[in-house]
């Protein structure tokens, strides 16, 4: 009897733990060939980036705006002023609010130029098309006339213009993004988001099938896109407990919380692993396998790769690439 509540002890204590041990990731070299980009959001990713900048291709520091409050033309607010072990650097910079004004593409494209070069950036990944649209008068028009006045002018000296795509989005389709093939350097799909636009229908975070379907929609019309077009993995985990918000996990949390796990599950419909905690919370954290299955799907379709929350995950996943 006291034997085989040992085993069982065992047996529950090991849930999850065998799917979740990081640390038998073994180091070694780079394996994925397509680019790895990371969106950092603090000083302490911009650390972990710089550490794995042996297989990090783009390190994209968060934290900078395009708005015309000040004086009803668009500026770029925020500061550089990190150091980056990375070959170029490049600012992420989020369309905010602004007021529509004639020569808006013009004025926003201005502001741009003189932001990055006030800095010596080698490039710009740019956020928020949605509001753009909005603001513009639900006008996909415009929102393709500045994404295209943008790219002229930024590569006219030299430097880069990435774009965060939005799933589904209303601000920019198939088409629109095929005919800006020549002014962006890179459409960034955003497959992170599946949570608030599913509207809780599931705890999954990111389906498999979902990201394979946001492809389609973003390559489909010439499949000379696929090879600048890089899906998103976002590495926190997330915990759904009865009548609480969605909250984060990072790795730390997560392991302490491992050995009172009492059942993990492959969910398969999404390619994701769900565990269950006594208090009947789901977790949902990207584990090896979840990775794995991205990056072979990137890998598959000659994608890139663009990493979020690297704070909250495990050193070692970087030898996963
Ligand atoms: C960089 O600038 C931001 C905003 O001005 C500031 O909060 C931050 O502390 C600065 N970081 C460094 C390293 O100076
Ligand atoms: C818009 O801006 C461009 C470049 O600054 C300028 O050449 C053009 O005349 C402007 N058009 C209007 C209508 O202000
Ligand atoms: C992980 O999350 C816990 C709880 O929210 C927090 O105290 C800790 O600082 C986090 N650790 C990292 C590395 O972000
Ligand atoms: C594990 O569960 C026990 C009993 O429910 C609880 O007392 C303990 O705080 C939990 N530990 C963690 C790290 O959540
Ligand atoms: C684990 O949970 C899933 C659903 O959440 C259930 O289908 C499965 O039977 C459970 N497994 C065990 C061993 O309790």
């Amino acid at each position: 009897m006291f034997l085989l509540f040992i085993i069982s002890f065992c047996v529950e204590s090991t849930i999850g733990e065998l799917i979740t041990d990081f640390n038998s990731i073994q180091h070694q070299p780079r394996k994925f060939n397509r680019k790895l980009f990371v969106v950092v959001e603090n000083d302490r990713e911009i650390k972990i980036a710089n550490e794995h900048n042996d297989r990090i291709d783009q390190i994209i520091i968060k934290g900078f705006s395009i708005d015309s409050i000040q004086t009803g033309i668009p500026k770029v607010q925020g500061v550089w002023n990190y150091s980056i072990n990375s070959k170029e650097r490049f600012a992420h910079i989020k369309f905010d609010n602004f007021v529509n004004i004639i020569n808006l593409s013009f004025e926003i494209a201005n502001s741009i130029v003189e932001f990055v070069k006030k800095y010596n950036l080698d490039g710009i990944c740019l956020e928020g098309l949605e509001n753009v649209f909005y603001i513009t008068g639900r006008s996909s028009r415009d929102v393709r006339l500045i994404l295209r006045r943008i790219g002229i002018e930024l590569h006219n000296i030299n430097k880069k213009v990435y774009v965060i795509i939005p799933p589904r989005s209303v601000a920019i389709s198939g088409t629109t993004i095929n005919s800006l093939q020549n002014y962006i350097d890179e459409f960034i799909i955003d497959t992170t988001d599946y949570y608030s636009k599913s509207l809780h229908s599931s705890h999954c975070s990111s389906p498999l099938m979902y990201v394979e379907n946001l492809i389609k929609d973003c390559t489909s019309k010439n499949k000379e896109l696929k090879s600048m077009t890089s899906i998103s993995i976002d590495l926190s985990g997330y915990k759904f407990c009865p009548n609480y918000p969605r909250s984060s996990i990072n790795i730390t949390s997560f392991q302490t919380i491992l050995h009172n796990l009492t059942n993990s599950t492959w969910i398969e419909e999404c390619q994701e692993h769900s565990f269950k905690d006594p208090n009947n919370c789901e977790i949902m954290f990207p584990t090896i396998e979840y990775i794995e299955k991205r990056i072979n799907l990137a890998s598959q379709e000659g994608l890139d790769i663009t990493l979020y929350h690297i704070e909250s995950a495990h050193p070692n996943i970087f030898d996963l690439f």
